[in-house]
Formats: C-alpha cells, sequence, structure tokens
C-alpha cells in the first residue's frame, strides 16, 4: 500500500487566506497543500470568542483528518482567539506531534522595527478586542504607539467580490481617516482578507505610510519554519497539488477564488463537526 499523500493545511473563515496561499505556492511550490475556506460561516470578526474557537478547531479537525502536517491559520481572527488554546489544549490531547501556526506574530515583528514608532491597525472587531496585535507588538517594542481600526464592512465586500466599487474606495476612507490622522508610519492589514484590497488601500494611504500585508510575510516565515522543523518538512508530499474546500457555495467558490488564487480552482464541499 502507498503511504498517503500528506499536505501543508491553510486555513481562513473564506476568501482572504487564498491570497496567502497565492503567495506560500509560489515560494514554496515543491509542497502539497490543501486549503479550506469556512465561507458558510464567515465573518469570523463579529463573532464570539467561543464561536470562533469552535469553528477553527472544526477547521484543524478536517485539515488533519485530510492527512495534514501542519496548518497555518491564515486568519487573524482565529489567530487571535483560537491558535493559543489549541496549541495548549487541544493539539497535545487530540493530535500530539502535528502543529498549528498563526499569522499575527510574524506580522507584528515586521512593525516593530526601529524605524517604526506608530503603528495603524486594521482589522476585524474580534482581533481587536481580543488585543492581541497591541500585546505583541507591546512585547517587541515597549514604547511603540499602536491605533487599532476595526473594519467588519471589510470581509463581507471581498466575500462579494465588490473590491473596485466607488463604495468600497468611501468605506476604506472612513476606516484610514482616523489611523492617519494618527500619523502612523507603519500600516497592519491585520485580516487576511484586507491584502486583497492592498492595491485600493496603498493608493488612499499614499507610500510615507509602510503596509505589511502578511500574503507578503508568511511564505518566508512558513520556510524559516521547515528549514527548522526538517522531520515535519521530510513528511510533507512533493506532488505539487493544491487542493480546495469550502464550506460555503462551491461555484461562487470556485469563481471569485480563481481571482484571488490568481488560477483556476476546482473545489469541493468540506461539512465541519
Ligand atoms: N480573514 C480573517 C482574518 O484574517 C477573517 C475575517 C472574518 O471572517 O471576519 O481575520
Amino acid at each position: 500500500m502507498k503511504p498517503a499523500k500528506k499536505s501543508i493545511g491553510v486555513f481562513d473563515s473564506g476568501f482572504g487566506g487564498l491570497n496567502t496561499l497565492r503567495s506560500i505556492v509560489k515560494a514554496l511550490p515543491q509542497y502539497n497543500y490543501i486549503y479550506l475556506g469556512d465561507s458558510a460561516q464567515a465573518p469570523y470578526g463579529n463573532r464570539s470568542p467561543g464561536e470562533v474557537y469552535k469553528f477553527t478547531r472544526q477547521a484543524v479537525d478536517f485539515l488533519f483528518r485530510n492527512n495534514c502536517e501542519l496548518v497555518v491559520l491564515a486568519c487573524n481572527t482565529a489567530s487571535s482567539e483560537a491558535l493559543r488554546k489549541i496549541q495548549q489544549e487541544y493539539l497535545p490531547k487530540h493530535y500530539p506531534g502535528r502543529r498549528v501556526l498563526g499569522v499575527l506574530i510574524p506580522a507584528a515583528e515586521l512593525a516593530a522595527v526601529k524605524k517604526h514608532k506608530r503603528v495603524g491597525i486594521m482589522a476585524t472587531t474580534g482581533t481587536v478586542k481580543s488585543g492581541a496585535f497591541k500585546r505583541e507588538l507591546t512585547k517587541l517594542k515597549r514604547d511603540i504607539e499602536v491605533y487599532q481600526q476595526g473594519c467588519p464592512l471589510l470581509v463581507p465586500i471581498v466575500e462579494a467580490g465588490k473590491e473596485n466599487t466607488k463604495q468600497t474606495k468611501i468605506v476604506l476612507q472612513n476606516y484610514l481617516h482616523p489611523l492617519l490622522k494618527q500619523n502612523i508610519d507603519v500600516l497592519i492589514l491585520g485580516c487576511t482578507h484586507y491584502g486583497i484590497l492592498k492595491k485600493q488601500i496603498n493608493r488612499l494611504v499614499g507610500n510615507k505610510v509602510k503596509i505589511i500585508s502578511e500574503a507578503d510575510i508568511v511564505p518566508k516565515k512558513l520556510a524559516e519554519y521547515l528549514r527548522r522543523h526538517k522531520k515535519i518538512a521530510n513528511k510533507i508530499s512533493l506532488n505539487r497539488a493544491v487542493q480546495f474546500y469550502s464550506t460555503g457555495q462551491i461555484n461562487k467558490f470556485e469563481k471569485l477564488g480563481s481571482k484571488f488564487f490568481g488560477k483556476k480552482i476546482r473545489a469541493q464541499k468540506a461539512i465541519l463537526q
């Protein structure tokens, strides 16, 4: 019997993580990947921490049952509200030896460098409320000023494929205004969905503010992680296969997902339990 193929799992509440997966696959094309988007239950940002934990745990479980060796939570809301509990309580009990990684700390590390003094964060209401970015940034640099802006309308905009409309521009201007008023020198797009709006945000922010999008940093961090954890890296199959699952409508996921992933994708329905 052939050994089962092992993959790297990438999870988000919907389409945002596809942007992250796209750059991961570009940087590390040799591996097998499985993407899971929980569009049926998105947005996570307005849900309680208990719900976010439950959905994230179910998603991780789905990916592990489908032979993922390692899961990247390409979702800040899940990384801030569920990751620690999954790593400390769920994995040791149910999947010892497997790993789940988040995306929030790499973004905080890049923002908290010497030259940055005032950091703006755009994130979901849940991520803002969790205080996770502020906690991680101040751990790295005690005197850093952190200004957070919850942006609850942006995930529905991306999930509806409406990134390029006039209304979206107005919504973005309104969210950016309080941050720009604080003279921020760096802006973290603290939700993977917002990476899809990077161009539009860039146009409004200008080039004085550095924009940090997780799609630009996660691949490098993942490559470093795999170099440091050879035992895990060596288990992942090298067939360059990428599989997609969604809990939402499959035809919508394939259509919009192909746009965000930059290539035509075929998806299968996922049932989380
Ligand atoms: N893309 C996710 C994040 O990075 C989740 C957004 C949501 O579902 O509200 O936070």
